[in-house]
C-alpha cells in the first residue's frame, strides 16, 4: 500500500485523570511544604493521583478510548500503536502493547517512546514520519504517567510538583495540503542528564535491598538548574520553529506549553513576546503530568473552544534527558 498523504492531521483527542484530588493542604500534611509555597513557586493548587489498581496503561486507554470516539474511528482502523512514558507499568512488554490488547486493537505495530516530559511531541514526529511513508493509515498516540508510583514522599522538593494522567490523539492521513503538523524542533542534550533522573530499577542499579534503603527507585531533581535549562531551551526551540516557518508569534491563536511551573511558562511567554492568555494552562488542576502534560492540555483547549479550525497553535516542551520539542499544527 503506497498512498503517499500529503499531510498527518490531528482527527482526534481524550484524556483521562484520575478521580482521586490531593489538593497541596493535604501535602502538607505529608511533608514540610505549605499551600502558599506551591502555589507561589509553581501554580499548582492540586494534582490527580491514581490509585493502586489503576496503571499507567489503564490511564492511556481510558484516554485513548475518548480519543477513538472523538475521531469516529474504530480500534480497527489504528495501525500504529505508540505510548510516551517514564512510568511504563513494567519495563517490558510495552506499555503499548498493554494498551492495545486493552482497546482490542487487533492489527498495529506497537511501541513505547521515553522522552520524559518532551514525549508527546517526540512520538508525534515519529508517527507523523511513519504515516508519511505511505504504509499506514491512522495512529494512536498516547502520553501517559502514574508519577505517583515514583516520587519520594518524603521528599518535599519534587513530591509536591507532579500528577497522574494521560492524553492521546489520532493521527491520520490527509489529502489536504497545509493542515495538520506543520513542522516538528526536536533537540537533546544527554550532558545535562543528571539533573532530573531516577537512578534504581535499569541495569546499572537493579533492585536490591541497598538501592532500596537508599530510596534510589524516586525521581531525583535540581529544580533551579532545571528550571534555568527549561526557559532556555523551550524559548531556543519556540523562536527556531517560527523563524523556519517565516511565522510571527502574533500570529499563533494559542500556545500549549509544558504544565511545569507557572514561572516557567510566564518568563517564556515574556522572551516570546506572547500575551499570557494565549497559552493554554491547567497546572493549577493537574501539576506536572510529564508526558502526558501536552496531550490532556490538547484535549482541553480542543474540546472548551480554544483551538478553532485554521488556527496555528504551538506546543512547547522540555523535560529530563535533557529533551525538548516544539511543534506547529494547524487544526
Ligand atoms: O518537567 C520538568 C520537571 N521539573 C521542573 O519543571 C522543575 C523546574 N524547577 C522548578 O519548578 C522550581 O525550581 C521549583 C518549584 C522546584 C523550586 O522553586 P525555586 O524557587 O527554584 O525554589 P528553590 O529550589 O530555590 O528553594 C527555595 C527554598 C529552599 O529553602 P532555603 O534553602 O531557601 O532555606 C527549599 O528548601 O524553598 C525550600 N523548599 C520548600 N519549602 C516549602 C523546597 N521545596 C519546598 C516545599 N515547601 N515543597
Amino acid at each position: 500500500m503506497s498512498l503517499a498523504p500529503r499531510s498527518v492531521v490531528i482527527k482526534g483527542t481524550g484524556s483521562y485523570t484520575p478521580a482521586n484530588i490531593k489538593t497541596n493542604d493535604d501535602l502538607a500534611k505529608l511533608v514540610d511544604t505549605s499551600n502558599e509555597w506551591i502555589f507561589t513557586r509553581s501554580g499548582i493548587k492540586e494534582r490527580r493521583i491514581a490509585d493502586e489498581t489503576e496503571n499507567t496503561s489503564d490511564m492511556g486507554a481510558k484516554a485513548a478510548a475518548r480519543a477513538l470516539e472523538n475521531a469516529g474511528l474504530e480500534a480497527s482502523d489504528i495501525d500504529i500503536v505508540i505510548v510516551a512514558t517514564i512510568t511504563p507499568d513494567m519495563p517490558f512488554p510495552s506499555t503499548a502493547c498493554l494498551v492495545q490488547t486493552k482497546l482490542g486493537i487487533a492489527n498495529a505495530i506497537c511501541m513505547d517512546i521515553e522522552a520524559a516530559c518532551s514525549g508527546f511531541l517526540y512520538i508525534m514526529e515519529v508517527a507523523s514520519a511513519l504515516l508519511k511513508s505511505g504504509s499506514y493509515r491512522n495512529a494512536l498516540i498516547i502520553g501517559a504517567e502514574k508519577l505517583s508510583s515514583i516520587l519520594d514522599w518524603q521528599d518535599r522538593t519534587t513530591c509536591v510538583l507532579f500528577g497522574d494522567g494521560a492524553g492521546a490523539a489520532i493521527l491520520s492521513i490527509s489529502d489536504e495540503a497545509d493542515v495538520g503538523l506543520l513542522d516538528f524542533q526536536l533537540g537533546a542534550d544527554g550532558a545535562n542528564s543528571d539533573v532530573l533522573f531516577m537512578p534504581g530499577g535499569g541495569c546499572s542499579q537493579p533492585a536490591t535491598p541497598a538501592s532500596i534503603d537508599n530510596r534510589l527507585h524516586y525521581l531525583k531533581m535540581r529544580g533551579r538548574e532545571v528550571f534555568k535549562l527549561a526557559v532556555k531551551v523551550m524559548e531556543q526551540a519556540a523562536k527556531e520553529i517560527l523563524e523556519q516557518n517565516e511565522l510571527k508569534s502574533d500570529q499563533l491563536a494559542c500556545v500549549i506549553p509544558h504544565q511545569a511551573n507557572m514561572r516557567i511558562i510566564e518568563l517564556l511567554a515574556s522572551r516570546l513576546e506572547i500575551p499570557m492568555d494565549r497559552f493554554y494552562l491547567n497546572l493549577d488542576k493537574y501539576g506536572n503530568t510529564s508526558a502526558a502534560s501536552i496531550p490532556i492540555a490538547l484535549d482541553e483547549a480542543r474540546r472548551e473552544g480554544r483551538i478553532q479550525s485554521g488556527d496555528l497553535t504551538l506546543m512547547v516542551a522540555f523535560g529530563a534527558g535533557l529533551t525538548w520539542g516544539a511543534a506547529l499544527i494547524r487544526c
